[in-house]
């Protein structure tokens, strides 16, 4: 038996390629291995949105190089390949920069893998792929899928066609492409025959979702959240990422109609500030997006939000950055993700504009990350005495606990839950944790129909 060991950087659509390339190599005779240290190939499926997440991919591979030296020396071998967006962006460099990497593929090309591997053992030195065939992957990836537990992410849309200034997507990933439904319903059926009971549908635009349905027809996201919703077994659907301009209608009105659409919305905005949000080429402006989370709250009242957002884009000013402030108070969210601008070469905010000090970056992100925390808190807090449906996910710190997520994502923990692990139980929250709610069972509330996790 060889060992694979896949570490994965970056966003969900990552997780969700990993555990693909992992089924990929099942039928070669690879099993997980616990680290690299015991693995026979080594895949890391990097991030290239920041410069850190890039630049650790290198310090990364330094330390497999010595690894499979060691391994070399004993005569043994192991397989290096980079996976992912640095990959896609960085290409044939990555081997420049590190020999010991045998194998770069880009995140639309991965289901090439098992060839890539017959070459290599054939004696082909490097092997690179990095082309665009999004609807060929989805084709030719297995379509067995290992069990992932209770909550599974499936990827139902990628690339992106919105070109921010700021975004290596774009060109990472590829233009926008949606999958066909029945191909992403049979793969949610067989999720749910394997235990998962929450589907994250995936895009870096899903709310663009646009993919040929069983009529022949171009379904919407709403249609397809309201079709899977009707597959046994899935209780509860969310979606990420979504762009603002993308939030239609039917969408919205899906949040007030489909029970099993959660009440959680990550929908990013990035700043609050027209000038900035026109110059990252948002295509809103501050009061769109307010309106928007209006309307949605009105579809939703206990709709949990959150998003994104970048301080120190180039040209920002003190003014600007107050703009962010007042939106983020104006909104209230339960949760939210904040970054330094991160200058991204070949894209088109990397060469315009003051690039914004890092010390005049830090200050701001402190402060606004400090606004987000009181929000996120006093949303936790909000909660306490309420009682919600937890879908138990693992075993907790201690013995008997369980860990799941409440419908607006937040992690809850119970003790005495521990036989609960893969179900849908009611519990009332008793506490806010600084990164976590701490909850009691109500006693007969496990939900009825539901197996325990299979496999
Ligand atoms: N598709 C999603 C998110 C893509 S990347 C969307 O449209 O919102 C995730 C987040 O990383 C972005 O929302 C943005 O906040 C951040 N990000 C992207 N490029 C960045 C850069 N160059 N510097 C800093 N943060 C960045
Ligand atoms: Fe990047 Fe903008 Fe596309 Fe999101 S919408 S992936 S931030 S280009
Ligand atoms: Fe990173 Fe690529 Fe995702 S750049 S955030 S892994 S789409």
């Amino acid at each position: 038996m060889k060992k694979l060991y896949v570490k994965t950087y970056g966003c969900q659509m990552n997780v969700y390629d990993s555990a693909r390339m992992t089924d990929l190599l099942t039928p070669l005779g690879y099993a997980p291995a616990d680290g690299p240290e015991d693995a026979d190939m080594v895949i890391l499926n990097t991030c290239h949105i920041r410069e850190k997440a890039a630049e650790k991919v290198y310090s990364d591979l330094g330390r497999l190089k010595k690894l499979k030296d060691g391994r070399v020396e004993q005569g043994g071998s192991m397989l290096i390949a980079v996976a992912g967006c640095v990959a896609q962006a960085e290409g044939e460099e990555i081997i420049a920069r590190q020999p010991a990497v045998d194998m770069v593929v880009g995140p639309q090309s991965y289901h090439r893998l098992p060839e890539m591997i017959a070459r290599i053992h054939h004696g082909a030195g490097h092997a690179l792929e990095t082309e665009f065939p999004a609807d060929e992957k989805f084709d030719m990836l297995p379509e067995e899928r290992a069990v992932s537990g209770p909550a599974a992410f499936l990827t139902v849309q990628e690339g992106c066609d919105k070109f921010c200034t700021f975004c290596v997507v774009p060109y990472t990933r590829g233009l926008e492409y949606s999958r066909p439904v029945t191909q992403i319903a049979a793969e949610a059926r067989q999720l749910a025959a394997k235990g998962a009971r929450e589907i994250t549908l995936l895009g870096q635009n899903v709310n663009a979702y646009s993919g040929v349905g069983p009529d022949g027809e171009r379904w919407r996201l709403a249609q397809l959240i309201e079709h899977l919703a009707g597959i046994d077994g899935v209780k509860r659907l969310r979606y990420t990422t979504s762009h603002p301009r993308d939030m239609s209608d039917d969408l919205i009105a899906a949040h007030g109609r489909i029970p099993e659409l959660m009440p959680y919305l990550h929908l990013p905005v990035q700043s609050g500030s027209d000038r900035i949000l026109k110059a990252m080429n948002r295509q809103h402006r501050a009061e769109d997006y307010l309106r928007l989370i209006t309307v949605i709250r009105a579809a939703r009242p206990d709709i949990a939000l959150s998003s994104d957002f970048i301080v120190g884009f180039p040209g920002e000013t003190d003014k600007d950055f107050a703009a962010t402030m007042a939106l983020v108070r104006a909104v209230g969210y339960a949760q939210a993700f904040s970054f330094k601008y991160s200058a991204r070469p070949g894209t088109p905010a990397a060469s315009a504009g003051r690039q914004v000090p890092e010390d005049e970056k830090d200050a701001r992100l402190q402060e606004l990350q400090a606004l987000l925390r009181t929000q996120q808190d006093q949303f936790a807090r909000s909660c306490e005495g309420r009682t919600m449906t937890v879908l138990f996910e693992k075993p907790g710190r201690k013995p008997g606990q369980a860990v799941g997520r409440s419908p607006y994502l937040q992690a809850v923990h119970a003790d005495g839950a521990a036989h609960l692990i893969g179900r849908l139980a009611d519990v009332r929250i008793e506490q806010a944790l600084p990164n976590s709610l701490r909850g009691v069972l109500v006693s007969g509330a496990v939900h009825s129909g539901e197996g325990a996790l299979a496999g």
